[in-house]
């Protein structure tokens, strides 16, 4: 099948399709709201009965913006179900997609044990004599979808099935809008006939359709967040140059994604990517890379710089506090980013390790979402009910997650629970001159940092503001 590149659009009403869903995750989740919605019979199943209970209530295990309305909504609707039993799901499916999850396994290179397992299991039910169109929707290094295939066909040697690589771009936190609204439907398959009907499943979204070979597929997935990350590794290594020259890491991103061919997107400096995702990605693709006999040197540096960065902002807060040894450290924010609840190689790990071994007396942290997950994965941290409440007696205060309410404190009040002055936002999220303003010496990433003494920092010039005058 040629490629199709710019400009198909899916759009008209899509056709009810009955559609089994392996995994009720982020991805499963999303996927199986988004084709519920579409007017889709979907039915998830995942090996976790306490997840299945509370979705069969619509109580979703996670926290993602908009997935409980439709939960809610599609418990009425009867389009939506969920269950543990892979042979219920998978009754008269004309569509399974595997949507399990793919972590990080031994050398880098991922742990496909569940999509093979969950592979095999599917085979095992595959009807005969109906064509079934298999999909994968999880992220896996090139070539894993001719082994899955290959292990499917050995277990059902008779099942008549396409096997298609439909990789998921969503964001956590954006789930259900990204969904909704993808960049694009990646379709890696020569079937054309099975890529048509894919399509079909999706009609409804507005999305430009790529239907290529799978293993283009599966390294577009791969590639992708391999390249979301080394931006953000960029714009990191730019705010240490920044800092030393006196630049504004902020002013020099805005300016250098004005180019569209270089975008604004993922260009923002802070304390590093973490999640399940974009670490994993980088690490797997090297690892894949690696087993080709070619290794991405430029994808070393990329985690070179994000280990570093977490390590620099430590060092940065010693050289603020002088030295670290019996400090009180309040955290804002625990979570990966903003807008979920999920910890995985959150930086905030990193760094309570880091200032644990520093020798800090406590440290008093508080996240919007976060705190559940946080009583099981940070022990020795005092979590807090509120953000005030997390910087009483702090010598600093390090904002870690850039949720939206922290931009609101009010710095005043804040000032006044802390020991110490120093606020420490490593997301260039507050306004610095506001924190200045409360009497608080203000640090951010690839700035000059300003004394409640000094003169405001340089206030960055819109590029709107420019363009006007120009005019
Ligand atoms: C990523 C991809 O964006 C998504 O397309 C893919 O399907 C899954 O992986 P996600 O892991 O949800 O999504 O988060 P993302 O928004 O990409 O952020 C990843 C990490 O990078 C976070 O820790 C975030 O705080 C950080 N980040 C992001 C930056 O430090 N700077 C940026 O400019 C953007």
């Amino acid at each position: 099948m040629t490629h199709r590149e710019e400009g198909e659009r899916t759009n008209s009403q899509a056709h009810s399709r009955r559609v089994a869903i392996v995994g009720a995750g982020y991805v499963g989740l999303s996927s199986s709201v988004c084709l519920a919605e579409l007017g889709h019979v979907v039915h998830a199943v995942d090996i976790d009965a306490r997840r299945v209970a509370g979705l069969q209530q619509a109580v979703s295990p996670i926290f993602e913006p908009g997935l409980d309305d439709l939960l809610a909504k599609h418990r009425t609707t009867d389009r939506l179900r969920f269950t543990t039993s892979i042979g219920r799901a998978m009754k008269g499916a004309e569509f399974v997609f595997l949507c399990v999850a793919t972590p990080a396994g031994a050398n880098g290179a991922m742990d496909l044990s569940q999509v093979r397992a969950a592979a095999v299991a599917v085979a095992a039910r595959l009807p005969a004599r109906t064509q079934t169109v298999v999909v994968i929707k999880s992220t896996l290094p090139v070539g894993s979808a001719d082994e899955i295939e290959a292990l499917m066909r050995e277990h059902a040697p008779a099942a008549e099935f396409t096997l298609i690589t439909n990789p998921e771009f969503l964001r956590e936190g954006r789930a259900v809008y990204d969904v909704f609204h993808p960049d694009r439907i990646v379709i890696g398959t020569n079937d054309e006939g099975s890529a048509a009907e894919l399509a079909n499943l999706y009609a409804g979204l507005e999305a430009t359709l790529f239907v290529t070979d799978r293993r283009s597929a599966e390294l577009i997935k791969q590639a992708s967040n391999a390249f979301l990350a080394t931006k953000i590794s960029f714009a990191n290594q730019l705010a240490e140059l920044c800092e030393r020259v006196d630049a504004d890491v902020e002013v020099v991103a805005k300016g250098m994604g004005l180019d569209p061919r270089i975008g604004a997107g993922h260009l923002r400096a802070g304390l590093g990517f973490g999640g399940s995702c974009l670490p994993k990605d980088v690490e797997g693709l090297r690892a894949s890379a690696i087993a080709a006999g070619v290794d991405l040197k430029l994808l070393e540096a990329v985690q070179e710089v994000n280990r570093r960065q977490r390590t620099r902002t430590i060092e940065r807060l010693a050289e603020a506090l002088g030295g670290l040894a019996g400090k009180q450290i309040g955290m804002w924010g625990l979570a990966f980013k903003e807008d979920t609840d999920d910890l995985r190689d959150a930086p905030a790990l990193d760094i309570i390790k880091q200032l644990r071994s520093m020798g800090v007396s406590g440290i008093r942290a508080y996240d919007p979402q976060a705190m559940g997950a946080a009583m099981l994965m940070i022990p020795g941290v005092e979590l807090c009910t509120d953000l005030y409440a997390a910087v009483r007696g702090a010598d600093a205060v390090l904002l870690v997650t850039p949720w939206p309410e922290f931009k609101e404190a009010s710095f005043g009040r804040v000032e006044a629970l802390m020991r110490g002055k120093v606020l420490f936002d490593g997301r260039n999220q507050l306004d610095g001159a506001a924190v200045q303003a409360a009497g608080l010496d203000y640090w951010s990433v690839g700035r000059r940092h300003v004394d409640a003494a000094s003169s405001p920092g340089r206030q960055p010039i819109e590029a709107e503001t420019i363009s006007a005058t120009e005019r």
